[in-house]
């Protein structure tokens, strides 16, 4: 093995999940150079028993302990790779970074260089590994518009794999790394960005939190300073409460059902679905209207500012949260007959 593979065992991986529960790796495997990967699932110890990759632990719930391998994968460089001519075309840029650069630090650093397109994506925890997986997105922006390629090992094979934005499958928060979690390990991202802001200020409250800003003439770094200043409001502070942001994913339903929905519900907000026969309905007031912000049983909780994150007040399991996670479900279900689906990975336990 190389320096670049640390390996514990019956490691805690309490600090390395923003819910803060408890739970154990039997092995936990630490890689900081991506191209150790083929001789790590070489050797038999390893290969073949991988059951998770950790990246900041920010969207997924610890029912249970994992089994096997865990993998972080730890490297951090960032890079503007050198690429045909036509790859940096006039305005636009190729950004590399290792799938372990967290991907706020990654954000800021990309506009500090001058480098638009993340600026709405500003303050998302996790790593820049975990951003293609579930495709983030928020306040009007998704990473996939600005993924250039996705570098990914395969253990069955052991070899690396480099795939364009076009073959990524992306969706709604959905990707064929998300649909297929244990087929390939993203080591690292390339992005194209752009010197030319284009800025997006529809989402609702940027332009008044712009306005409360005192900006008139916006760059994308005051779009970031928005976004950042609306998430400390909302959401909570995974470092002070633990939380995976959004537990739940908007439901994407039939449009005649959230016609149905609507007309009974004048207030219900409904965005575009995936095409024209689908919407995307607001999880957020579906669980809201059912009475669930604010609440708590014991230390398992939802948070008060947005009944869509499910907060660990302090000693929660992770089964706990699981459990509340599915009363909230049931409500909805049987009071608006939508069903909800967890955004983050759920771990020892099926939804
Ligand atoms: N709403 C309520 N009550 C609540 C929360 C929301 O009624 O407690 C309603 C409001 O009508 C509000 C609407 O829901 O206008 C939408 O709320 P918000 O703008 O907070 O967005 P969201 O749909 O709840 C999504 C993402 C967030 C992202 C925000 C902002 C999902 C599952 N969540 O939340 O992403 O930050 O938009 O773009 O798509 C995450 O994925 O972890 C995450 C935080």
């Amino acid at each position: 093995m190389t320096d670049s593979i640390r390996i514990a065992r019956d490691a805690s991986l309490q600090s390395r999940n923003t819910f803060g529960v408890a739970a154990t790796a039997p092995v936990l495997v630490e890689v900081s150079d991506a191209s150790a990967l083929p001789a790590l699932f070489a050797d038999p110890d390893y290969g073949g028993s991988l059951s998770l990759v950790l990246g900041g632990g920010s969207n997924l719930l610890f029912a249970g302990n994992p089994e096997g391998v865990v993998l972080a994968l730890t490297g951090k460089r960032v890079s503007q790779p050198d690429l045909p001519p036509d790859s940096h075309a006039s305005d636009r840029t190729i950004v590399r970074a290792d799938a372990g650069v967290e991907w706020h630090d990654f954000v800021m650093r990309t506009l500090r260089q001058g480098f638009c397109g993340l600026e709405n994506l500003a303050l998302i925890p996790g790593t820049v590994g975990a951003a293609p997986i579930q495709n983030i997105g928020a306040y009007g922006a998704e990473v996939r518009e600005f993924i250039h390629a996705v570098e990914a090992f395969d253990p069955a094979t052991g070899t690396m794999h480099r795939f364009d934005a076009d073959s990524c499958g992306f969706a709604y928060r959905d990707s064929l790394f998300k649909q297929q979690p244990d087929r390939y390990i993203v080591t690292a991202v390339e992005f194209s960005l752009s010197r030319k802001p284009s800025l997006k200020l529809d989402y609702a409250g940027i332009r008044e939190e712009l306005d409360s800003l005192g900006v008139t003439a916006s760059t994308p770094q005051h779009v970031a300073d928005a976004v950042i200043a609306i998430r400390r409001r909302k959401l909570p502070d995974p470092a002070v409460l633990g939380n995976a942001g959004s537990f739940f994913k908007n439901p994407i339903v039939p449009a005649a059902q959230a016609e149905a929905l609507k007309s009974e519900h004048d207030a219900l907000p409904v965005f575009r679905g995936n095409n024209d026969d689908t919407r995307k309905l607001s999880a957020g007031w579906l669980i809201d209207q059912c009475g669930w912000k604010g609440h708590r049983d014991g230390d398992a909780g939802v948070a008060a500012s947005h009944a869509l994150v499910l907060v660990n007040h302090g000693n929660a399991t992770g089964a706990q949260l699981l459990g509340l996670a599915r009363r909230i479900a049931d409500s909805v279900r049987s009071r608006f007959g939508v069903s909800l689906e967890p955004e983050p990975r759920v771990i020892g336990a099926t939804w």
